[in-house]
């Protein structure tokens, strides 16, 4: 979902190896208007590189904010200070990640998980996801930990086509 209000504001999406990458986030305190503009820009920047989700550090800021879009009926998900309090199941998949063009990798994930955060006024927040949606989750929320899928994947490969990478890509 895009929004149709105020101007876009599309930021640089920083890529492995660069250290915030590898940086454990920071919480977040204060849910003000520099919060919001930072969640209303990763939406942006995640819709315009035709991802399913970015993560703060991902565009250079090391604090513990997520957007996960994967396309159901969710929409758009902003979550601030999130947290995984149940993982139960597993899938294996592939992944890639805007932060690491022209890779993807196969990732052993948590089917389930149940997770906790803020929206963007520090209400709670909970989501109960399986699948995909729990995939994308469990992505982002390894940025906030300064974890990529390359560090897990049970095999990492080049992405054969454009178009697999912008569809998996977050
Ligand atoms: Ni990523």
């Amino acid at each position: 979902m895009k929004r149709k209000d105020a101007v876009m504001s599309i930021r640089l999406i920083v890529k492995h190896p660069d250290p915030v990458l590898r940086e454990r986030a920071q919480e977040v305190t204060k849910f003000n208007a520099n919060l919001h503009k930072l969640l209303d820009d990763m939406a942006d920047t995640m819709y315009d590189a035709d991802g399913v989700g970015l993560a703060a550090p991902q565009i250079g800021i090391s604090k513990r904010v997520i957007v996960v879009d994967v396309g159901d009926e969710h929409e758009l998900i902003e979550m601030v200070n999130p947290e995984i309090v149940l993982a139960e199941g597993e899938q294996l998949g592939p992944e890639g990640c805007l932060s690491i063009p022209g890779l993807q990798g196969d990732v052993k994930r948590a089917n389930r998980i149940v997770i906790k955060g803020q929206d963007r006024h520090g209400k709670p927040i909970q989501y109960d996801s399986t699948e995909f949606l729990s995939r994308a989750f469990q992505h982002e929320v390894d940025h906030l930990n300064g974890v990529l899928f390359i560090d897990s994947a049970e095999s990492v490969y080049e992405a054969r086509k454009p178009e697999d990478q912008e569809q998996d890509g977050d």
